[in-house]
């Protein structure tokens, strides 16, 4: 059915587009090598998810790179993070602002070594740590550990929004809530932390806030935004 196209057409873009960052070369794996259960592994990915994605909350993926860089080469595991000082962390985020999401990462490190239990995988079990929302969690569980949830960012209310033609603001929660309803619905049950990848890639690159690069999206015979503004000139579709 649709859903299952829409799945298989965004992945197959992402397989040919995604852009080369660190955090990925530590977090995916190529699609003939043995799916990896190995804890050591998962963990790694785990904590180069979560320092990436908080990273990227409030800053652009060309600065974020060699944040991340300097970041893993002093702390290259959880446990080394967990014994640094906030002076340290703070020194090592200087420029990045918000210096409450550095303090949050160490908290939430020093919480995860001290549990001993490892890191958490699941979504609510994740929720727990320090500083780590739902976006977060949904990050980590869906690409490091392969659980099929969501991750809805910016970017992704406003593919859902276009791609179901519903009028949505992003600033608004009713909106918000409806779109990780929907992300829910859609997550590809084996590559859940690759297709949620390529729905904020496919947001931040081709179906952007104004002018989106229809011609180059994967999904635009799926997009009813696009065949709505076909039919009818006048249906407004930039007010997503
Ligand atoms: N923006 C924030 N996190 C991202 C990710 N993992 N992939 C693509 N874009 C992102």
């Amino acid at each position: 059915d649709e859903t299952v196209e829409i799945r298989a057409s965004l992945l197959k873009w992402y397989d040919e587009n995604q852009r080369d960052l660190p955090w990925r070369r530590i977090s995916s794996k190529g699609e003939d090598e043995e799916d990896n259960e190995d804890t050591e592994e998962s963990e790694k990915r785990a904590y180069a998810v979560w320092v990436s994605e908080v990273m990227l909350q409030q800053t652009r993926v060309q600065t974020v790179i060699d944040y991340f860089n300097k970041w893993m080469t002093k702390w290259p595991t959880l446990s080394h993070l967990a014994q640094a000082s906030l002076e340290e962390v703070n020194e090592m985020w200087a420029g990045l602002g918000y210096y409450r999401r550095a303090r949050f990462l160490l908290e939430g490190a020093k919480m995860i070594v001290e549990e001993g239990g490892g890191f958490p995988k699941a979504v609510p079990a994740l929720r727990k740590v320090k500083g780590i929302g739902e976006y977060t969690a949904g990050a980590i569980a869906s690409i490091a550990f392969k659980e099929v949830v969501p991750v809805v960012d910016g970017n992704v209310v406003r593919v859902i929004a276009r791609l179901k033609a519903v009028s949505t603001n992003p600033k608004e929660a009713v909106a918000v809530k409806n779109t990780w309803k929907l992300a829910g619905q859609l997550v590809d049950l084996c590559r859940p932390g690759d297709f949620n990848q390529a729905l904020m890639e496919l947001g931040a690159t081709v179906c952007t806030p104004s002018s989106p690069s229809c011609n180059e999206c994967p999904i635009s015979t799926k997009c009813r935004a696009l065949l709505l503004s076909r039919c009818h000139d006048s249906v407004q579709v930039t007010d997503y």
